[in-house]
């Protein structure tokens, strides 16, 4: 009998030391040491794609690892962002995220992480417009002739998102609420999807980020019949802003921001925040987005408490607007 609880014994006490060992190491060993995993929680091809892969590739060159873009898509990003909820704190493991993040907190009854309490924000990265698309061959010729559409054909209409909550959902809300109409609502794991369907026909419309469908636009292969708010797109200065055809009330503005988990140490949150403001202030990486109608921010607002300011304000606001519109929670 003895010997069995000498040798459990010696079994925990090896176990401590180890796990002593190894958070030793860990805490010795240079941040970054290897490869950084940055989640992007909707589908590739989307807007939220093309953003965080630039992003990833300018900040992998100051901090000298690579970091791969890891698309877990679902459930309007709640899928990816609970990933990084309970991953391990140690830097490895990012999120690079928008609206959603705020959202989410209101569309699901049972989130398993909380946007504030189980992240760390490292900063803000980018802002920008949305547009309203169709398929190639949707009727309307014009900006008023679409509006008559929708309000005269709503059942026969199909409008495109990326899930309760997301931008394209947000967007595709305020322009029913704005034209009176609810079309006929398709979720996808990300615009990008959408927008294969979109060209494909096989979807009539979506509301979506400039950064994923201008250059399809340009290309020919979707219809823009307005921007979403009341300032035309530098890169479709032919499209006119919605409030040209007397819609108020109706502006949106897309943010992205990176976050780490909980508990990630302050020396490692300072070398990202550093990071991601040297990338911000890449005038190459600002003239990529730029070409996508995307701004990068000013690196004043890449930092924690710029990010944590606007989450409180997209949590404060966006939750009861969506409630109010009658989306019913999950
Ligand atoms: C959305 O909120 O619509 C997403 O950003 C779309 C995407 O990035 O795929």
């Amino acid at each position: 009998m003895t010997s069995a609880i000498l040798r459990a014994g010696l079994r925990a006490f090896a176990a401590a030391a180890l796990a002593a060992a190894w958070f030793h190491a860990a805490a010795q060993e240079p941040y970054p040491s290897r490869p950084i995993t940055m989640v992007m929680p909707y589908a590739p091809g989307g807007p939220g794609d093309a953003i965080t892969r630039l992003f990833a590739a300018s900040m992998q060159k100051t901090l000298g690892q690579q970091i791969l873009v890891d698309n877990t898509a679902g459930a309007s990003g709640s899928i990816g962002t609970a990933k990084v909820a309970r991953s391990k704190p140690d830097g490895y493991t990012l999120l690079m995220i928008h609206v959603s993040h705020a959202t989410n907190l209101a569309m699901y009854k049972s989130l398993p992480y909380h946007p504030v309490d189980d992240f760390e924000p490292i900063g803000s990265a980018t802002s920008g417009p949305m547009v309203i698309v169709t398929r190639n061959d949707f009727p309307p010729r014009d900006l008023t002739e679409f509006i008559a559409y929708l309000k005269a054909n709503p059942a026969k209409v199909s409008l495109a998102h990326a899930g309760v909550g997301s931008a394209s959902h947000l967007c595709g809300l305020m322009m029913m609420n704005a034209l009176n109409v609810q079309l006929n609502e398709i979720p996808y794991k990300g615009t990008g999807p959408a927008l294969t369907d979109l060209m494909g026909g096989q979807v009539d419309v979506l509301c979506d980020q400039t950064s994923g469908t201008v250059p399809s636009v340009k290309a020919g292969k979707i219809k823009a019949y307005a921007a979403a708010g009341k300032a035309r797109l530098p890169g479709l200065p032919g499209v006119p802003a919605i409030s040209e055809a007397g819609v108020q009330g109706f502006d949106i503005n897309i943010s992205f921001g990176l976050y780490a988990p909980k508990g990630t140490p302050k020396p490692v949150l300072d070398q990202l925040t550093a990071a991601l403001q040297k990338s911000v202030s890449d005038p190459e990486l600002r003239n990529r987005l730029d070409a996508m109608g995307v701004a990068a921010v000013n690196a004043d607002q890449a930092t924690p408490a710029a990010l944590r300011a606007h989450l409180k304000d997209e949590i404060d606001t966006l939750g009861g607007l969506l409630i109010k519109a009658g989306v019913k929670p999950n």
